[in-house]
């Protein structure tokens, strides 16, 4: 049976290449709604971007929700310095014509905990955790209902990318970060240890225009638009495909290999804040809260990528 997963987002040019592959696979995943959320650019995009994934798959009847758009408790930083003006500069897509739905994302998400049996309904939030963390604030019964959060989010080895010592993701809204990591719920997360290894080269980039297809097209132009802020910061190979990670790991999780460990988020330190603390060697008493990836194979990646985009 399909994994009943919702998609928490902020398009971003990685972020639709994840939703991308989850609506190309509805025998692996079903997607019972998008929630938009701010981060790498305001919540009037991000909320845009999804429903012109959602079109370019050919599933307008994805619901799509506008969910918070600040962080609980402070300013929103965005990232327009890595995704460009729009969060998903490169290919020229059509305006969406699909509706957003009228309810509020957070209220989308305590309903469908609420209606759906306990234990079925996987969050998938690859952006800041503003609206998951609400919706915990606000229906904290919730909590037990879901099934496993997978999120794109923080670091160890590779430490930061917005600052020294943090991840965007995690950097943006610490404070919601904190609630769901402390909140219970199974985590699986996907650091920059291992979206930093998810790289596309121009054979992998070639391979997606090889497609032949319009999706694939305008995935070879987003990533080739996204690629120079990481080529230049970091002298890397290409863009790293962060958020595809986390419906990758829906698909085929013996792609990747992690810890079971403890993961805490600082809120507090200004030269740290947003890290995400994991006890990797297990130097603390402290108890294991999430399952942190380290490994990818990236070509079983990138071969499952090309074949699901294909498609759509
Ligand atoms: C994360 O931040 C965003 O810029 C990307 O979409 C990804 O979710 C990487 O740090
Ligand atoms: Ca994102």
């Amino acid at each position: 049976m399909a994994r009943r997963i919702i998609i928490d987002t902020d398009p971003g040019q990685d972020d639709a290449v994840a939703i991308l592959l989850a609506l190309s696979s509805p025998q692996d995943v079903e997607v019972l709604g998008i929630t938009a959320v701010a981060g790498n650019v305001p919540l009037a995009l991000t909320a845009r971007n999804a429903r012109i994934i959602c079109e370019l798959a050919g599933k307008p009847e994805t619901p799509v929700f506008a969910g918070c758009d600040a962080p609980l408790g402070r300013p929103l930083v965005t990232a327009e310095h890595v995704h460009g003006k729009t969060g998903l500069d490169g290919p020229v897509l059509p305006e969406p014509t699909m509706p957003l739905q009228d309810r509020h994302a957070v209220d989308f998400l305590i309903d469908t905990l609420r209606s759906e049996p306990g234990g079925s309904v996987t969050l998938c939030p690859l952006g800041p955790l503003t609206n998951i963390a609400t919706a915990f604030l606000r229906a904290p019964d919730i909590v037990s209902r879901v099934e496993g959060i997978v999120l794109m989010g923080g670091a160890y080895f590779e430490v930061g990318n917005i600052t020294p010592t943090a991840e965007f993701n995690i950097y943006v809204d610490p404070e919601a970060a904190d609630i769901v990591f402390r909140s219970g719920v199974p985590l699986t997360v996907m650091p920059l240890d291992v979206t930093h290894k998810a790289l596309v080269t121009k054979e992998r980039n070639d391979a997606f225009r090889a497609i032949g297809t319009p999706v694939g097209e305008a995935v070879a132009q987003m990533t080739e638009f996204f690629e120079r802020f990481d080529k230049e910061k970091y002298g890397s190979l290409g863009a790293p495909l962060h958020d595809p990670c986390v419906t990758a790991w829906l698909l085929k999780p013996e792609l990747f290999t992690g810890r079971h460990i403890n993961v805490e988020i600082e809120t507090k330190s200004p030269l740290t804040l947003g890290m995400t603390v994991a006890d990797w060697w297990g130097v603390t008493s402290r108890p294991a809260n999430a399952t942190f990836m380290g490994g990818i194979d990236a070509d079983g990646f990138f071969a499952l990528l090309t074949e699901r985009l294909a498609r759509l």
